[in-house]
């Protein structure tokens, strides 16, 4: 089946979805962006995916390309026309096309919307759920506002290809003091002795992750202890059990960190049950009635 995406007002086939050589988001990563999960044809944890988009708009000074309930629209479309019931809903607003100038256009320059979807691998979501993934470390380089969900993501990409080359699913960046910050693409957490749940807090220097959230709401609904703070890389490899969180990952077992292997090597039982769980209760909105 043919993939379709929406590009400013119009919904395409994938492969003829263009935007113009000056636009902002190509010549200056001006543009931010949103990842939901599409779970059995619902739009998972929406309300907060556009919260947190509301916010990135803000801090970089743009205003909603279009209005919140049409954005939920289109996106409810795109899945729809791609037939997706389980993967994901990526969207993304960059200060529209412009002369190349670092300082914003003039307001009547249009954002740019593009809003894709897909299909999760069945293969890899069953590979990760029974063996987990490895991390890798590497230092933290990236700038000062990775609290802004930006596609200015460089230090991320170079990150996920030396996890990649290193046969690993996923790194852990460190802050020049040995903490870990968070992993490429998603937010880490480890295990505490007594089954604790701990990860750092969203004080600016980490995405502040939707999945996070949905995690910390199940904890308090379920009698887990969720404890926001700094952990070393050191601290994770003498952890129970570790795991990362994003909405292209729900919960991911982490069974080695670096050289040190967790527990049995095998997915612990607090993060297989949190991945097992995670849907229950979220707030969704259906869209596939196929
Ligand atoms: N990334 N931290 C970083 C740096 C991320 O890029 C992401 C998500 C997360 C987790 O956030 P959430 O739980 O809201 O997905 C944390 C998305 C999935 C991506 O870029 O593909």
């Amino acid at each position: 089946m043919s993939r379709i995406a929406y590009v400013n007002g119009r919904y395409v086939p994938h492969r003829e979805g263009q935007v113009h050589i000056e636009d902002r988001g190509f010549q200056f990563a001006d543009a931010v962006y949103e990842v939901c999960e599409v779970h059995d044809g619902q739009l998972v944890d929406t309300v907060r995916h556009l919260d947190r988009l509301e916010r990135s708009l803000r801090e970089i000074e743009m205003a909603w390309p279009v209005t919140r309930s049409a954005l939920v629209s289109i996106m409810r479309e795109t899945v729809t026309r791609n037939r997706v019931r389980n993967g994901l809903v990526y969207l993304q607003v960059s200060r529209g096309q412009a002369k190349r100038d670092f300082a914003f256009p003039s307001k009547a320059v249009k954002p740019t919307l593009v809003v894709t979807a897909r299909s999760a691998s069945k293969a890899q979501l069953a590979d990760v759920t029974e063996n987990g993934i490895r991390v890798i470390t590497v230092p933290d380089i990236r700038w000062k506002r990775v609290d802004i969900k930006s596609t200015a993501m460089l230090a991320q990409v170079l990150a996920k290809q030396a996890a990649r080359s290193a046969g690993a699913g996923e790194a852990w960046m460190v802050d020049d003091e040995g903490f870990v910050t968070e992993g490429s693409s998603s937010s880490a957490w480890i295990v505490g002795a007594d089954g604790t749940l701990i990860t750092r807090p969203a004080n600016g220097s980490i995405l502040p992750g939707v999945t996070r959230l949905a995690i910390m709401d199940y904890a308090a609904k379920n009698g887990i202890t969720v404890e926001e703070r700094f952990f070393t890389v050191e601290e994770a490899q003498a952890a129970r059990e570790a795991f990362i969180t994003a909405a292209t990952a729900t919960v991911t077992p982490v069974t080695q960190v670096d050289e040190t292997v967790l527990g049995n090597g095998k997915p612990g039982s607090v993060a297989s049950g949190l991945r097992a769980h995670f849907h229950d209760g979220l707030e969704a909105i259906s869209v596939a009635a196929y």
